[in-house]
């Protein structure tokens, strides 16, 4: 199957994935032929595109990481906590005091996350990552502006996961790592006015929803002090620029287990602040969006000062920076006519990212070809370029 933007679709092409509407409802599925009924559908709802079934590109199959059901039900999940949340917006921006005191006048806010309800769906993501033996991130995580806040909590959990999978974490400390990842931002919905999905850093209270967030979950029942911790230190940095406390990282790995040390960010808080930065990066939510090999390029840059090198190290081993179903063009090659190629990958490579076969889709002078199957696995040579 082959991944289309939504203005390039067209009336008769065949559906290769079901698509799930955010309610969690199935909305159209797999093998259903699209009418311009259908594909006005899929742009009003805010999806950039869909896969479609085209002959020859039958083994292009990109997995799914997360069931798209349990991905479906926690964006419900996560809607319809943050437009609860959107309802104290007026009181709390209008509130002339620290955040914690505002969060104090409104006692009924300590009600409004379903804590046990996420709790389930940050554990059921958890044991579907465990489950599958994931230990890479195969897919492009494309998002729909409309519905931004939903879907970077759900990949943010995911990348955080998987990193904390392959950091060896215990599956509680995993359980904890991912509600908080999913609520991290949750303090955002209390500062943006409506028909604003994400608020951004020029917001004049912008630096007060890792607080507002941690507070939310502390003061939701049930014991979170860790997740707490993990949410309010999310936009720490390493050298102590970073805010609300200005803490600072001590350089260890986190899959050293150490306690908390006054002063110094907590390991977990370390890899969801990765997490955070790559998914904030690559999709685009302040500038244009990054490929996944420029946005670790740029992580590693801004390792030690910044970030823990222990965990933008490891991400660059978990994300896979040309996944199946990617659009690449062919930069350099032993073989010379492939060069200025574009095609779609078929088979990733995680030892070498480069090497790895595509389909191809257009010539070197831009112009659509049969589909091919080149095969660059063996092309020391080879180097590809993402087309966004
Ligand atoms: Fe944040
Ligand atoms: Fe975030």
């Amino acid at each position: 199957m082959r991944f289309y933007a939504v203005d390039g679709l067209q009336p008769g092409m065949v559906l290769g994935q079901s698509v799930y509407g955010f309610r969690g409802n199935l909305l159209l599925v797999k093998g259903k032929m699209l009418d311009d009924g259908f594909i006005k559908r899929i742009s009003e709802l805010g999806f950039p595109g869909v896969h479609v079934d085209e002959s020859g590109f039958e083994e292009i199959n990109p997995p799914e990481i997360i069931d798209s059901s349990l991905r479906a039900g926690t964006h419900l999940l996560m809607s319809a906590c943050l437009d609860a949340l959107q309802k104290f917006t007026p009181a709390i921006l209008e509130f002339d005091g620290s955040v914690e005191k505002s969060l104090e006048a409104h006692p009924e806010l300590r009600k409004a996350l379903p804590l046990s309800a996420l709790k389930e769906k940050a554990t059921q993501i958890v044991d579907d990552l465990l489950d599958s033996y994931a230990t890479e991130l195969p897919c492009l995580l494309l998002k729909a502006q409309s519905h931004y806040q939903e879907q970077h909590a759900i990949d943010t959990v995911t990348i955080s996961v998987l990193l904390g999978i392959n950091f060896r974490l215990i599956r509680k400390e995993l359980q904890q790592l991912a509600l908080a990842a999913l609520l991290h931002d949750s303090g955002k919905a209390l500062l943006a006015q409506p028909g604003e999905p994400n608020i951004k850093p020029d917001h004049p209270k912008y630096k007060d929803h890792p607080i507002l967030s941690g507070l939310l979950v502390m003061n939701s029942s049930g014991s979170n002090y860790t997740e707490c911790a993990i949410i309010q230190q999310h936009h720490e940095r390493q050298d102590g620029t970073g805010f609300p406390y200005r803490l600072k990282g001590d350089g260890k790995s986190p899959s050293v287990s150490r306690g908390y040390q006054s002063g110094n960010i907590y390991r977990l808080a370390e890899i969801l602040t990765v997490a955070d930065a790559y998914d904030v990066l690559t999709s685009g939510a302040y500038r244009a969006a990054m490929s996944p090999e420029s946005t670790i390029r740029d992580l590693i840059k801004r390792c030690y000062t910044e970030f823990n090198p222990h965990v933008v190290k490891m991400l660059a081993r978990v994300i896979q920076i040309f996944p199946v179903g990617s659009q690449v063009k062919v930069t350099r090659s032993s073989l010379k006519k492939i060069e200025g190629c574009r095609g779609i990958v078929s088979v990733a490579n995680s030892e070498n990212p480069h090497r790895v076969r595509i389909i191809k889709t257009h010539d070197s002078e831009g112009n659509m070809t049969l589909p091919e199957v080149v095969s660059l696995t063996g092309d020391a040579e080879a180097r590809l370029e993402l087309i966004i």
